[in-house]
């Protein structure tokens, strides 16, 4: 039996998501599934994957741009498989002491996809983050790098038993 495939894909605009989507999809190729992780701006077509994982990075209360138009340009496909979304996230523990869910819009993805599942991971802001608001933060005490491999592991591995 060929093994079923999954797309990872992300919207990062700084890279913190980015390693959310490296980490789930190394988990799910060692749970035996074929993945590719790709940034949600280079996906023009998912008919070749079973389930498709889509995140994005959350900015002023909004999914990162390429997370929103990487769902809308495969809208119509995207309803014919299983999907899961995630967002990153709270620079934080908050993501870690309970489920924080989608913003509006990610909320209107899930309907529109009858999607499996939501779950927001810690996103990450540190002295490495490029741009002007994010150095300012970071200079008050206000970043750190949230994301919590195992969390990610683990929603992974759920993701693996349901396509099972
Ligand atoms: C200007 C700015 C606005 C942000 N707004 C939010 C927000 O509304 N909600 C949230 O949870 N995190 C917010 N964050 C934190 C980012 O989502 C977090 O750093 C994320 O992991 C960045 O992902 P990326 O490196 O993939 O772009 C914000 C960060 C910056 C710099």
């Amino acid at each position: 039996m060929t093994s079923k495939r999954v797309l990872v894909a992300y919207g990062s605009k700084h890279g913190a998501t980015a390693g959310i989507a490296d980490e789930l999809g190394k988990t799910l190729r060692g749970d035996g599934f074929d993945t590719d992780v790709v940034s949600a701006d280079a996906v023009s077509d998912v008919s070749g994957y079973d389930a498709v994982v889509l995140g994005g990075a959350l900015y002023a209360g909004r999914w990162n741009g390429e997370a929103t138009q990487c769902a809308r340009r495969n809208a119509g496909q995207l309803r014919h498989r299983s999907v899961w979304l995630f967002s990153s996230g709270p620079v934080d523990s908050s993501a870690e002491q309970r489920d924080i869910p989608p913003v509006h819009g990610v909320a209107r993805w899930m309907k529109r996809f009858d999607a499996q599942e939501h779950t927001t991971f810690g996103g990450a802001l540190t002295a490495e983050t490029p741009g002007r608001i994010a150095r300012a933060l970071v200079r008050r005490g206000k970043g750190g790098d949230f994301r919590n491999p195992e969390r990610i592991q683990e929603w992974a591995h759920h993701i693996a038993d349901e396509l099972t």
